[in-house]
């Protein structure tokens, strides 16, 4: 106790500084927290040489058969075969880095057939063991074909070596208002779950392709995951610390507890930081692997008509800290137009209504792209007419509807009513 001295010459105090000041020396010739961590618990960053990756169809033919249909020997109850093998963690297939193809990509029908194991709705079991990992992928989409197709053909193999269970969720904006990506995927998140009890959920952009199969798709048990962290675009490092956007997952519990994405952005931008700031609000954190893994791709592109940089959302990230709470998965209307499994992905066309911005019944120009993309109608029949009628008083119900449901939902709904208000001309 020889250190409770008052003064501050005391040799005790000295002896503190000087210690102090030897940490802090060492700290920074470490080369700051993270050197530090990895004198200490020695981290050993995994290795990968992408400069000699795998075709992405690697050992997809060593994929396990189903095994024998069960004997049923007459006598006694129809044998079930004994329960499968937990599947192996990591799984023996991955090869690691594996090529991207980001440039004419082969037809719907020339990658079904070399994905002969996934299933209708574009789903996948692993055939000879039970599956640790339950995921769900959610894609935002609009007009986007040959990404899409880019996505497929190179997902599918990249998920099957992984041994998960797993299934592709294309969800697709209606109509001709401007892009709502968060929506999107809140839409996507309830429509998966009420397919299939998922545990994982993703939230995967069209346009980026992993490139390395070490990159597993599935879930912290705690906190979300962001998984592109390594893009191209952005010379293989985060852009920014809190960067959420691209390619990130959540378990349904994770979800609830941030209250989903928010349902008012409209248009390019914005919409990833808030979500990144929901996690933190609802008091977790984001994970990611490391960097040597989460390798991405991003197929380059113009800008989207119909998905414009959205002008207000620096205003709506400042509001995050009011609004989470009210605007989410609460707070989420919209109507699916209709669900369909086409061989390689499920998909959900949805109406989500009009961005507030836009003169009412007025929408911009056409999302009509200059790439050649190829909206090959896949023969869908009937009742078109019929649905965009139906459509536009559900458009028009709903607009008038959110507001008035507001003001209900206490101080932050009153800032949302305002802000609204304040934009709308
Ligand atoms: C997967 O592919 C790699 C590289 O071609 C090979 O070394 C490995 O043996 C394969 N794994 C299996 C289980 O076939
Ligand atoms: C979108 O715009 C195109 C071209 O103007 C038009 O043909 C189509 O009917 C519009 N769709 C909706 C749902 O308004
Ligand atoms: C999804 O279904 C809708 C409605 O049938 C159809 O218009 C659209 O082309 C389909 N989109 C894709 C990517 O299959
Ligand atoms: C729109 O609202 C009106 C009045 O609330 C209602 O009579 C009508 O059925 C609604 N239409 C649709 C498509 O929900
Ligand atoms: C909404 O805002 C008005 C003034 O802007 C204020 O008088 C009112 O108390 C607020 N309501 C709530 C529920 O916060």
């Amino acid at each position: 106790m020889a250190c409770y001295g008052r003064s501050l010459d005391s040799p005790c105090t000295l002896a503190l500084l000087v210690g102090f000041q030897f940490a802090f020396v060492l700290y920074f010739s470490l080369g700051g927290f993270r050197g530090l961590v990895s004198v200490l618990v020695h981290t050993t960053e995994p290795e990968f040489d992408y400069s000699r990756p795998h075709d992405v169809y690697t050992n997809l033919s060593h994929l396990g058969v189903p095994p024998p249909p069960p004997r049923n020997s007459g006598t006694g109850p129809p044998a079930t075969g004994p329960p499968l093998r937990d599947c192996q963690i990591p799984s023996p297939l991955l090869v690691g880095p594996v090529s991207v193809h980001l440039s004419s990509p082969l037809s719907m029908e020339e990658i079904r057939q070399r994905n002969p194991l996934v299933s209708p709705g574009g789903r996948y079991r692993p055939p000879d063991c039970e599956p640790r990992h339950h995921t769900a992928i959610v894609v935002p989409y609009r007009n986007r074909q040959t990404h899409l197709r880019a996505l497929l053909y190179h997902l599918h193999p990249f998920l099957q070596r992984q041994q998960i269970h797993y299934s592709i969720y294309i969800v697709q904006q209606w109509g001709n208002s401007t892009f709502n990506r968060a929506k999107l995927l809140n839409v996507g998140v309830r429509e998966a779950l009420r397919d299939e009890d998922w545990s994982c959920i993703f939230l995967h952009d069209v346009d980026l392709l992993p490139e390395n199969d070490h990159n597993t798709y599935t879930c912290h048990k705690q906190f979300p995951t962001h998984l592109s962290v390594a893009m191209d675009k952005f010379k293989y490092r985060l852009p920014y610390p809190q960067y959420f956007g691209g390619v990130s997952a959540v378990t349904p519990d994770q979800y609830m507890k941030m209250n989903g994405f928010p349902n008012q952005y409209w248009g390019w931008g914005g919409e990833d930081d808030d979500i990144a700031a929901r996690v933190r609000l609802s008091g977790m954190k984001i994970m990611r692997p490391p960097v040597a893994i989460g390798h991405y791709k991003m197929i380059k592109h113009k800008g989207d008509r119909g998905n414009e940089q959205n002008p207000r959302r620096f205003d709506l990230l400042k509001r995050t800290r009011l609004n989470w709470r009210s605007d989410g998965l609460n707070s989420l209307t919209y109507e699916l137009l209709s669900r369909e499994l086409e061989p390689l992905y499920t998909n959900l066309t949805v109406d989500i209504g009009e961005d507030p911005r836009l003169p009412q019944g007025k929408v911009p120009s056409p999302v009509k792209t200059t790439t050649p993309v190829n909206q090959r109608s896949t023969g869908k029949t009937g009742g078109t007419a019929k649905q965009e009628k139906r459509q536009e008083s559900k458009v028009a119900n709903m607009t008038v509807a959110k507001p008035a449901g507001e003001p209900a939902q206490s101080k932050a709904a009153n800032q949302t009513t305002q802000e609204k208000t304040g934009v709308v001309k």
